[in-house]
């Protein structure tokens, strides 16, 4: 097991990747990277990361800043929530920590959207905590490496895997070890065709001596996706767009197109009218878009409607640039305004 973690630290060493989040010991940043890193490529992470921390240096910076505002830096990373946490814990490191990000870890995973892996990285990164940061990455390298056969979907497995994780790392350094598991994964414990024999951790791996590396790990997964059909409405007064800012729900505050989960496109008027008191003109039949979330899937039938008399949902062009609207509609928008060319 020490030969296992020692190895693996020596290789992280020598080949780490050179990402930005690795060259600070603020907490802070490292915050931000980790909740960007949660559900997204570290790629498409990079720029909003140098971003987010030049419009947002502190902690106390973060927590004057609109919720808006911070929507709309986070436009194009998806899972929202994640910007509405990141935004609501920095006021509360303010209101209870003095707007220094706490040291403890107990603290640290009492902020919201943040659970043990999050907690771990960040007490390991910035404090050299020895806290094992286990993500689905590291369950998938460590199954194989200790040819476990239990369901990694499952807490039971996850709480296992992290108590021997957390023993490999006594008296070690904690954040190589850590993201030496994380650009390991990446280099070669691929969740499909992992390359063993490159691999500097091949000798001590039981899923390669058993020829395992592609059964391993087992991951059974209960989640349903539901599938939701709507109409949605590319509704147009002159040159703007009716937008609705979403009071709850998966796109909470952030602008969206008019839809319903209806049939035609007249049911869809029907509906429109018992919300907003107005006729619609059913201009044409545009496109279908789909768009999948983590746990949904949406079926957008667009129609282009015109509204007969304007209202105060309408937004221009230039208002749009500033207005958060998710990625299942901000589609929608830019085939609209490349293949439709409203009149003036
Ligand atoms: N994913 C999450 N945190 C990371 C890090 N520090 N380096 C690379 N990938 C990551």
């Amino acid at each position: 097991m020490q030969k296992i973690t020692d190895e693996l630290i020596n290789w992280y060493q020598k080949n780490k990747r050179d990402l930005p989040f690795r060259h600070t010991n603020d907490p802070y940043a490292i915050w931000v990277s980790e909740i960007m890193l949660q559900q997204t490529t570290v790629a498409a992470v990079i720029p909003y990361y140098y971003r987010f921390l030049s419009t947002y240096p502190t902690v106390k910076d973060l927590a004057n800043a609109s919720l808006d505002e911070v929507y709309k830096l986070w436009e194009g990373l998806g899972y929202y929530r994640r910007a509405k946490n990141l935004h609501s814990s920095a006021i509360k490191i303010v209101d209870e920590f003095d707007g220094i990000f706490p040291r403890d870890y107990v603290d640290i995973i009492s902020l919201p959207g943040i659970g043990p892996y999050t907690a771990s990285a960040i007490s390991s990164f910035a404090y050299h905590e020895e806290y094992a940061a286990i993500d689905g990455n590291a369950l998938r390298v460590l199954s194989r490496l200790l040819g476990l056969h239990d369901n990694i979907a499952e807490n039971r497995t996850i709480k296992r895997i992290t108590e021997y994780a957390n023993k490999m790392i006594v008296g070690k350094d904690s954040a190589s070890f850590n993201q030496g598991l994380m650009d390991l994964s990446n280099a070669f414990c691929r969740p499909k065709n992992p390359d063993c024999i490159s691999c500097p951790l091949h000798v001590y791996c039981q899923a390669y001596k058993n020829h395992e590396e592609k059964v391993l790990p087992i991951n059974i997964k209960k989640i349903k996706k539901t599938e939701h059909s709507f109409i949605t409405g590319y509704i147009t007064y002159d040159d703007q767009v009716m937008m609705k800012i979403n009071e709850e729900g998966l796109l909470e505050h952030m602008y969206g197109l008019v839809q319903y989960e209806v049939n035609d496109p007249y049911a869809f008027m029907e509906a429109f009218k018992k919300e907003y008191g107005q006729s619609l003109i059913l201009e044409s039949f545009v496109k279908d878009f789909k768009h999948v979330f983590t746990h949904r899937t949406w079926h957008m039938h667009v129609f282009h409607f015109v509204l007969s008399a304007p209202n105060d949902y309408l937004m221009n062009a230039e208002d749009m640039k500033k207005a958060a609207i998710p990625t299942a509609h901000k589609k929608i928008l830019d085939y609209m305004h490349k293949h439709v060319i409203i009149a003036d």
